[in-house]
């Protein structure tokens, strides 16, 4: 870690804003999700959610105890763009305006996504990511945005996790807006794959010093065995989990094996100059890391695909880690792998010369701890997986793996999308009911570990 090393947490819009029908905001595709009956556990919606909206300084005072210099928020584009793509709500801007503003008093230099999932229902009903037009009104929401916040925002971040939008989104149905329809799918994956380059060229024809990048949701691929089937459902999805997003944007081309595999699908939605277009210079590459997948032979005990489980079209790649692999899960069962966040930096180095700059955008774990009788939250699970990807991090960092900034997920208990408030990923404990704030005890790790690598560095 060298110095300028950016530490910092992250957090999305529809997850803690709440506040849902303040400011003029109009509604998302997870408003529609989350009240429909059947689709989010326990029928939790995002409503309120933690009330950050009413929260700011409060919020942000956390973030400078902590000692973070970058804060990673989204913004809701259904703020912004409430009843069509043409009319800004000023509420929306307000509202943002008084996040950035305070985050810069505080020299927190606020890092945005522009889409965390937040989709306004409008264009959702005029099909979504699945309809080539949300390409030209996402083009139009990133230069909205780069206007009304470029002179503070230098870092953008343009969608996160696109493959979950695709895939969770428009093929397993578990997310919003939970079609399940594998052409659309497909659609989604080349849609949102365009997207990212028009948003980057928007940015950049705005604010040419900007700093661009997406956010994709990558793991390490074990398996054992190598027998040709298994090979092939290897490479697919990890070309479609891992590969898709990054060869697009680094040289135009998605993966061949994916290519085949799906036909039809894509040739239908990919346009004669796509290549070109897809095709764009980044500064970096965000990744989302939680745990390595195992690709293998189907076994009696697999268990269907989970949120962490993604595979191609037409195939049953199976991805549940053997139990005896891993010692330990978190709470939403996800294996525990630290060695796995070194392993794939390393791996984004030797695979694509083109990226120069990695920031891991999200790093944490569901564990449900919560207050002791003195009302401290003892979080010691959390405090071992935080620190030991640090450390697996910081090994990889020394090996040559060009990372320059980690952001934990979250700084406070959320809305965990489908599995509503039952997942807790904070390092700030939030009590529900009354919404009151308490840092845990891997709150308290980080702040030391962040003070303690930046002293090093000083001395
Ligand atoms: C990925 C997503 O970006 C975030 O919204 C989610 O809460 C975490 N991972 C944990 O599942």
């Amino acid at each position: 870690m060298k110095q300028g090393f950016l530490w910092g947490v992250a957090a999305a819009s529809y997850q803690i804003e709440g506040a849902a029908h303040e400011g003029n905001r109009g509604p998302s595709i997870w408003d529609t999700f989350s009240h429909t009956p059947g689709k989010v556990l326990n029928g939790d919606t995002g409503d309120v959610a933690i009330d950050h909206y009413h929260r700011i300084e409060e919020d942000v005072k956390l973030m400078v105890e902590l000692g973070v210099n970058v804060y990673r928020f989204s913004i809701a584009w259904p703020r912004l763009f409430p009843q069509n793509s043409q009319s800004i709500e000023q509420q929306g801007v307000d509202f943002y305006n008084k996040l950035i503003d305070t985050l810069v008093a505080h020299n927190i230099e606020p890092v945005a996504t522009l889409y965390h999932w937040d989709l306004p229902q409008y264009l959702e009903d005029k099909g979504g990511w699945a309809s080539r037009d949300i390409v030209y009104a996402f083009e139009h929401y990133a230069k909205t945005c780069t206007e009304l916040f470029g002179d503070r925002v230098n870092k953008w971040i343009t969608l996160n996790e696109p493959w979950c939008t695709s895939f969770l989104g428009y093929y397993l149905g578990i997310h919003a807006p939970g079609i399940k329809n594998a052409a659309s799918a497909v659609a989604a994956a080349h849609h949102t794959a365009l997207a990212h380059a028009y948003g980057t060229r928007a940015i950049k024809a705005v604010a040419p010093n900007a700093q661009v990048g997406i956010t994709v949701n990558m793991t390490n691929l074990r398996t054992d065995s190598d027998d040709p089937e298994t090979k092939l459902n290897w490479q697919l999805v990890d070309a479609n989990q891992n590969r898709w997003w990054i060869d697009a944007f680094t040289s135009g081309k998605y993966p061949e094996v994916l290519v085949k595999e799906y036909g039809v699908l894509l040739s239908q939605v990919f346009q004669e100059g796509d290549e070109k277009l897809l095709k764009v210079d980044n500064d970096f590459l965000g990744v989302n890391y939680y745990c390595d997948g195992f690709v293998g032979k189907a076994r009696i005990t697999d268990r269907p695909m989970n949120v962490h489980s993604p595979y191609p079209i037409n195939r049953t790649a199976n991805m549940d880690l053997p139990e005896t692999e891993f010692v330990s899960r978190t709470d939403f069962n996800w294996p525990i792998t630290p060695e796995g966040l070194g392993n794939l930096v390393l791996r984004i180095n030797r695979d694509w010369s083109e990226i120069k700059s990695i920031l891991i955008t999200e790093n944490g774990a569901a564990f449900n701890d919560g207050p002791n009788e003195h009302g401290e939250i003892e979080d010691h699970r959390r405090v071992d997986y935080i620190h030991s990807h640090l450390e697996s991090l910081r090994h990889a960092i020394d090996l040559g793996a060009p990372v320059d900034g980690y952001f934990a997920w979250s700084l406070w208990d959320n809305y965990e999308w489908a599995e509503g408030y039952s997942k807790r990923f904070g390092i700030v404990y939030v009590d529900f009911d009354t919404l009151k704030r308490t840092p845990k005890l891997s709150f308290k790790m980080y702040q030391k570990y962040i003070a303690q690598t930046r002293l090093a560095l000083n001395s």
